[in-house]
């Protein structure tokens, strides 16, 4: 098995593995490792101010010049309507009034979408990658990150996203299955039942575009890796695998939760944030979800479960934590991300050699 792929040439990376971008879970060092390995390191920004991105890609090249991947999210932000947020408010009165809490601001979770000033960040910083999840910003904007050299990624959950994106100035298309972990990178449909999963949706997408596609969405070990490269990808990008690595940002309970997860323990629900995400089911997304029609619009539903989250989480509950993760959250292993990467890849080959000799 050729591990040199569209995707590797067109990045310059030696192997065709994408550490998903995991706002809240990834970090600097784990970027860093997979880089190191071979792979496509990835910084989520979604949650960073301009200084902490600046900082994280200097941690980062401090200890490799190899390609990175700056990730950021392109949500359009939410007009101030303050009869659905008191409703959603009202809708977690009970939870409050049971701890004596008061709800915070509505904006105490800062999820901004890519501005001129992220666009600044990477003119200064210039990466070798730039992913958007929730489609592209403006035009202007993607032609300004294009000519800071860097390419352009986005994450499609349809064909006809798909298609939008690489007629749109995309240099490879992230297919992402339903069984993801994290938020859904929908932009052109809101219908959630309809999501389509990595096996369909993969090969459908490799026939309609021709730019290289990015596999995503329940590759949790080096069979889902071989899988995907049979259907078409020309990479694979995985994240819940990346979870219980060492390098991640994961509080212990998060960890402990994902040592017990089958394949039964993730739900796709917009209770945490306002969008859709497949996480780790909890008590406020089995009593008001998983999917609520009450939510709050992106990324508002989540500050008023901040004060619930806090307190729950100082008394060892995860009742409101946001644990995003995919289907094959029990395929992880918790290893060095850099053992992961070169362990899964040399597996891979392996499989890809013996394809049609079963055990029986
Ligand atoms: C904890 C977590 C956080 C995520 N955050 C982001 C993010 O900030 N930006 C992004 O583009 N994708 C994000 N994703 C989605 C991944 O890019 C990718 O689509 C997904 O992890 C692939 O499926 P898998 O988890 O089954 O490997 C996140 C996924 C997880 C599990």
């Amino acid at each position: 098995m050729t591990f040199t792929t569209r995707f590797t040439r067109l990045v310059g990376i030696e192997l065709p593995v994408v550490q998903a971008p995991m706002a809240g879970a990834s970090t600097p060092e784990l970027a860093g490792a997979v880089c190191e390995a071979g792979g496509l390191g990835s910084l989520a920004c979604g949650m960073l101010g301009a200084e902490a991105i600046v900082a994280a890609v200097a941690q980062i090249r401090s200890r490799t010049d190899r390609p990175l991947n700056l990730n950021f999210l392109c949500h359009r932000e939410p007009a101030a309507d303050d009869a659905v947020l008191r409703r959603w408010i009202e809708r977690l009165a009970p939870y409050y009034a049971e701890r004596g809490l008061e709800p915070p601001p509505a904006d105490a979770i800062a999820r901004r979408p890519f501005d001129d000033e992220a666009c600044e960040v990477v003119e200064s910083v210039r990466p070798a990658v730039v992913s958007f999840h929730y489609g592209l910003p403006a035009p202007d904007l993607v032609g300004r990150v294009k000519d800071a050299g860097s390419l352009v990624l986005s994450t499609a959950t349809t064909v006809a996203e798909a298609r939008h994106l690489a007629e749109n100035g995309c240099d490879a298309v992230i297919a992402q299955g339903a069984e993801a972990g994290g938020h859904r990178g929908m932009f052109l449909t809101e219908d959630v039942a309809a999501q389509v999963g990595t096996m369909a949706l993969l090969p459908q997408v490799v026939d309609a575009v021709d730019i290289p596609v990015v596999a995503a969405g329940g590759i949790g070990d080096a069979r889902g890796i071989v899988a995907a490269f049979a259907l078409g990808a020309s990479a694979v990008q995985l994240g819940t695998a990346f979870l219980r690595c060492p390098e991640t940002a994961l509080p212990l309970a998060f960890r402990e939760r994902l040592d017990h997860a089958t394949d039964e323990t993730t739900v796709l629900t917009n209770v945490l944030t306002g969008r859709p995400a497949r996480g780790l089911a909890n008590r406020v997304v089995n009593e008001l979800g998983p999917l609520s029609a009450d939510v709050p619009p992106f990324p508002l539903a989540a500050g008023p479960l901040l004060p619930l989250r806090a307190a729950a989480e100082a008394a060892g509950a995860s009742d409101f934590s946001t644990h995003l993760a995919g289907q094959a959250a029990p395929l992880g292993r918790a290893v060095p991300a850099a053992d992961l990467v070169r362990t899964m890849m040399r597996e891979a080959a392996g499989i890809a050699r013996g394809l049609g000799e079963d055990e029986a």
